[in-house]
């Protein structure tokens, strides 16, 4: 017999059951033989927030969490963000390989030639009042595409898929620039199809009224470093949600839309925005002492640190870091990069983080680059949600076609009151 097996003895019973180990793990469903009466509905797992479960098989993501690992399809995170385009790593995380010269330059052309939103989408957003966040904007402008576009409907065609994933791509950098330029009062930039994907976002975020707008390429490159490191992260709560609201076979927009509803959180993709918060609440760095006493008596969280999968340095914050260099050498540095590197540093020596294996996050340097880079703080999330539109429709093509996959449905234990018989109101 393999000794790829698990024996588990049931000491209620006395029983042993003996299960298989495949990928180091078992399967939940095998614990349902493990039962005390044949009426029983059997064994399972209580893992409140998925801690240790797999909820799939998957092939896009690599994290070693305990070493600082990060990979896309097998390529480490630092060879891609030295070397690539956004759009290549969108390429190759979507596809599964790096694209050939021709392949990219097809693919590059797909997403270039959806950019433009359908006029009415611009009536939408002028309905949003003047100071409405920018990720409650883009939350509900990608669901209501799923109107634009009812075909998506057909989620079991592949062609049909893979159009969607064009208009995704393309149009969410529109989505998120219209929603800055809503909150500014300026008129809408429109797409500029000769310039590159992040050329053109900055063209129409920061494009006034000069006929063509000419992004600054440190800026333009700054930002191709960001969106590849925020591509995709494997199973985190966003693309979880991807996973479950598609597994219901609900439509590409909608499901997107529930991704990016999860990540608008501050303990996810929201934390960027709250990490400038607390720098500037701290203000100086002789006050950083005051603060970590404060996180550590449980008062308050220190944004950007501490990560499920990450117990050791986030590979993504290190890249940031060195990214926001280049970046200040065009903006002038921002005085609140000095707050986060001493805050680092204090908290890297403190037994308290040291023993909870906390380290900075991929939000602990993004913030203070994109503040640098002069947009907005509410904006920071929508800078994330861009980027891992890639990776959600990555997933969700994974888990359609994985014939393993249900609907999500996970179980729970009912721990409420026995059943007992209704009391009419006057007797209550
Ligand atoms: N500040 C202070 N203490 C912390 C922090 C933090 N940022 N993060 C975790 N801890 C403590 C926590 O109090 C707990 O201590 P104890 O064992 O004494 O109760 C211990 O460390 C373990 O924390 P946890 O909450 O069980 O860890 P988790 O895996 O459930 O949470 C997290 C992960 C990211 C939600 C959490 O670290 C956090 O809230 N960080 C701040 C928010 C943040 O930066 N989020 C961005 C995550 S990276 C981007 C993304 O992918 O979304």
């Amino acid at each position: 017999m393999s000794n790829q097996t698990l024996t588990i003895t049931d000491n209620r019973t006395g029983k042993a059951y003996t299960l298989p180990i495949e990928h180091d793990s078992i399967r939940a469903t095998d614990l349902r033989q493990i039962k005390v009466a044949d009426d029983d509905p059997g064994l399972c797992t209580y893992d409140p927030g998925f801690v240790n479960t797999a909820a799939c098989k998957s092939s896009i993501t690599y994290i070693d969490g305990d070493k600082g690992i990060l990979e896309y399809r097998g390529y480490p995170i630092e060879q891609l963000a030295e070397t690539c385009t956004f759009l290549e790593v969108a390429y190759l995380l979507h596809n599964g390989e790096l694209p050939a010269r021709q392949q990219l330059d097809d693919f590059v052309h797909q997403v270039t030639h959806h950019t433009i939103l359908h006029e009415n989408v611009k009536q939408f957003i002028a309905g949003f009042r003047y100071d409405a966040h920018p990720m409650g904007m883009f939350v509900s402008t990608v669901a209501a595409l799923s109107t634009f576009y009812p075909e998506a409907k057909n989620i079991h065609d592949a062609a049909i898929r893979r159009k969607q994933f064009f208009r995704l791509v393309a149009k969410v950098p529109t989505i998120g620039a219209f929603t800055y330029r809503h909150n500014i009062g300026m008129p809408y930039a429109y797409p500029d199809n000769d310039l590159s994907y992040t050329g053109n976002f900055l063209n129409m975020m920061f494009r006034k009224t000069e006929g063509k707008y000419k992004p600054n390429p440190v800026m333009e490159r700054a930002l191709d470093i960001l969106f590849i490191l925020h591509a995709d992260h494997e199973q985190n709560c966003s693309t979880t949600a991807m996973r479950s609201v598609g597994s219901a076979n609900t439509d590409p927009y909608s499901s997107l839309a529930a991704a990016a509803a999860a990540l608008y959180g501050p303990l996810h993709g929201g934390a960027n925005e709250a990490v400038l918060k607390m720098l500037r609440s701290i203000g100086s760095k002789d006050r950083i002492p005051e603060y970590v006493q404060r996180v550590k008596a449980g008062d308050v969280r220190l944004m950007g640190f501490g990560h499920r999968v990450y117990k050791n340095y986030d590979p993504r914050a290190r890249i940031i870091k060195r990214t926001a260099d280049q970046v200040f050498e065009v903006t002038g540095r921002n005085p609140l990069i000095d707050i986060a590197v001493e805050l680092e540093r204090i908290a890297l020596e403190d037994d308290y983080f040291i023993k909870r294996k906390l380290y900075p996050n991929v939000d602990f340097y993004s913030g203070i680059i994109y503040e640098a880079m002069g947009l907005p703080m509410d904006m920071f999330t929508v800078m994330f949600a861009i980027p891992r539109t890639a990776g959600w429709l990555t997933h969700y093509e994974e888990m359609l076609v994985d014939a393993d996959q249900k609907i999500a449905r996970p179980k729970q234990l009912y721990l409420g009151a026995a059943r007992r018989n209704f009391v009419p109101m006057d007797r209550r």
